[in-house]
């Protein structure tokens, strides 16, 4: 029996995780095979189920990556759930346990995590946080953040009463606030975009006192091209720039591990995928 691994989603061809997973089962000598699944947008309850059925057929279902639009779909369906997933409200790993139950987790947050401070060194202990956004992207990250103790976490948001009840619900785990764009005058040592806005190549309403010389830029988000945020900051001084394709690889390593007991070299498989990429 070859353990099967999938990352399920709607659409699907596009996942760059099937590409990912197999490099990291290549490095460290798993037997496992990992898929694309395409799930129909009612289906997705009954999807995880059949995968984690054990049947005859020579494959089994250990672990799912689950991605838009199913994550807080997926979030329902685990039978427990890690502290950083409950804080999410959102699920973008699930793992088969020895019980026959299924664990929910939230890799996104130590990818993203794991990206800055390990592959960037870039610490967050001791530093002042800027974060940009307050939908479902930035409630997965703020745990994990918080738990590397920064001496503080601001959260603006177009709509301040999101970034309120972020600070609100996640006071319990540090120095967190909430503020509007136009409060902003001050410099951060560390600036993360989580919103969505570079999708439609717009800039946040921020300004550029945010930004000092020693000022890091990480946007969730990667493209062709910088995106428009990564190049006003880039304008603006910032020390460094960086994209979120390590976030991507970062989050799948952590999901990875999980599995396998198994830790993959992620920044050998990101610096391949930036070539094939042209990033
Ligand atoms: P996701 O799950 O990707 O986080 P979301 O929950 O729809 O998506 O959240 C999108 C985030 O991007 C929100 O914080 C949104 O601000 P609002 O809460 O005010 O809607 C933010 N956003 C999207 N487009 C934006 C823009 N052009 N300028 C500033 N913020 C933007």
């Amino acid at each position: 029996m070859t353990d099967l691994y999938a990352v399920m989603g709607n659409p699907i061809q596009h996942s760059k995780s099937p590409q990912i997973h197999t490099q990291f089962a290549a490095q460290t000598s798993q037997d496992m095979l990992y898929r694309a699944m395409l799930v129909p947008l009612a289906g997705f309850e009954n999807a995880v189920h059949d995968f984690f059925k054990v049947g005859a057929n020579s494959e089994v279902g250990k672990g799912l990556n689950i991605t838009v639009p199913f994550k807080e779909q997926a979030f329902e369906v685990a039978d427990t759930l890690t502290i950083r997933a409950q804080t999410a409200q959102a699920v973008n790993t699930l793992i088969l346990q020895e019980d026959g139950s299924i664990l929910g987790d939230n890799t996104d947050g130590a990818g993203l995590v794991g990206d800055l401070v390990a592959n960037h060194k870039v610490p967050l202990q001791g530093r002042r946080i800027l974060v940009i956004g307050a939908g479902g992207a930035v409630r997965g990250i703020l745990q994990p953040f918080l738990h590397e103790q920064p001496e503080s976490i601001t959260v603006v948001n177009r709509t301040f009463k999101k970034a309120q009840a972020l600070a609100d619900n996640f006071s319990e785990f540090g120095n967190i606030s909430a503020c509007e764009f136009a409060q902003l005058n001050a410099p951060f040592d560390v600036i993360i975009n989580g919103t969505s806005a570079s999708l439609s190549g717009e800039l946040p309403p921020i300004p550029s006192s945010v930004i000092a010389a020693h000022t890091v830029v990480y946007d969730m988000m990667y493209g062709q091209e910088l995106t428009p945020f990564l190049q006003w900051s880039q304008k603006n001084g910032a020390a460094k720039v960086l994209d979120g394709l390590g976030m991507l690889v970062g989050q799948a390593a952590v999901s990875f591990e999980l599995w396998r007991n198994a830790q993959p070299d992620s920044q050998a498989v990101l610096l391949k995928m930036r070539q094939q990429l042209n990033l």
